[in-house]
């Protein structure tokens, strides 16, 4: 035991990464297991805002795009599945734990996409929030998982990019579109502030996660480097960031912003967002009425076998 133990050490201290076969603390794999899934779900939950404006995209080509970015979010959530499952927990489970409320996804995607603005919005701020949050795990300890990201991240880049070229194509249009997106804007900043999670001060896990090198950069830090990577883009696109103590800090070398609301972050990881029941009634319904096809998959496999 003595053995297995030292060698984990020596690989997160040498900055190694850990891999499937490798022992490792039941505290760690249960981190891992919990941010992983929560993770999947996020993706999997994350379709439906988006989706909800598939039929209503106004061009053949925005429509196809946007089909293209939901499927990919789907992906993401199979790989990250697929990821979860190498620590030794069966997707059933994981599935059954986001459909009995038992485990958490992202506060983001309970909130509603009331214009086509949103999904500009969304592709430009919850995605360029993802992305910056997701860089960093590419470099996580556990091997699956980073390797997991390094596709993913390359997604969520082109979902930002189509995100900032929605916003930028309304910006540029007739003063309806520009107030449209301002809107959409004014909505989403700070939802897309309290993605990053609750204060360093208040976050359970960033510590032991940042120890063990799951979390390279607390969730202050990287929320920082996402607001001052925002500032220029919303100059280029003639938005207004809705902050009026946004500016820059000399002596810091960052903007200084007015920080989300936790309350209402906590209130809406709790199940109480605008949108969260509709969420998992969507979830449950479509769970429900396509068991015909795992049913298919699994006699298919036995069949095969
Ligand atoms: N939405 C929902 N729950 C959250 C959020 C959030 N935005 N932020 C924090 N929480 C939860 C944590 O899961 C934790 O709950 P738990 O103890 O019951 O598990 C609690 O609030 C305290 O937060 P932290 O201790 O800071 O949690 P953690 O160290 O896991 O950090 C973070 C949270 C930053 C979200 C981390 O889990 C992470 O980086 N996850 C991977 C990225 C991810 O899941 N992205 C999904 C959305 S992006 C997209 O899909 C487009």
């Amino acid at each position: 035991m003595a053995g297995v133990v030292e060698y984990f050490d020596e690989l997160i201290a040498t900055d190694q990464r850990v891999e499937p076969r490798d022992w490792m603390p039941d505290a760690y794999r249960a981190t891992l297991i919990r941010q992983i899934a929560q993770h999947a779900h996020s993706e999997i939950i994350g379709m439906q805002p988006e989706a909800n404006w598939l039929t209503r995209a106004p061009s053949l080509a925005r429509k196809a795009i946007l089909l293209a970015k939901v499927q990919d979010e789907a992906g993401h959530g199979l790989y990250l599945y697929a990821a979860a499952e190498t620590l030794g927990v069966p997707r059933d489970e994981l599935v059954d734990a986001l459909l009995l409320g038992r485990h958490k996804y992202s506060s983001i995607f309970n909130y509603p996409t009331l214009s086509w603005a949103d999904v500009g919005t969304i592709g430009w701020l919850v995605d360029g929030a993802a992305i910056v949050n997701q860089v960093p795990l590419t470099r996580c300890s556990y091997g699956p998982y980073a390797r997991a990201m390094v596709r993913i991240c390359k997604e969520e880049s082109f979902h930002q990019r189509q995100g900032y070229d929605v916003l930028y194509t309304l910006t540029r249009g007739t003063r309806e579109q520009r107030r449209m997106a301002q809107e959409s804007v004014d909505r989403w900043w700070y939802p897309s502030l309290a993605m990053f999670g609750p204060p360093d001060a208040a976050s359970t896990h960033s510590e032991q996660s940042m120890a063990w090198g799951i979390k390279r950069h607390s969730n202050d830090d990287l929320r920082q480097r996402f607001v001052d990577l925002c500032v220029p883009q919303a100059e280029v696109l003639g938005v207004t960031l809705p902050d009026p103590d946004l500016r820059w800090n000399d002596e810091r070398g960052h903007y200084d912003f007015t920080p989300p609301d936790y309350d209402e972050l906590m209130a809406v990881v709790a199940g109480d967002g605008p949108a969260n029941r509709d969420r998992m009634r969507h979830r449950r319904r479509a769970h429900d009425q396509h068991q015909w096809v795992r049913d298919a998959a699994a006699a298919y496999a036995e069949k095969n076998r």
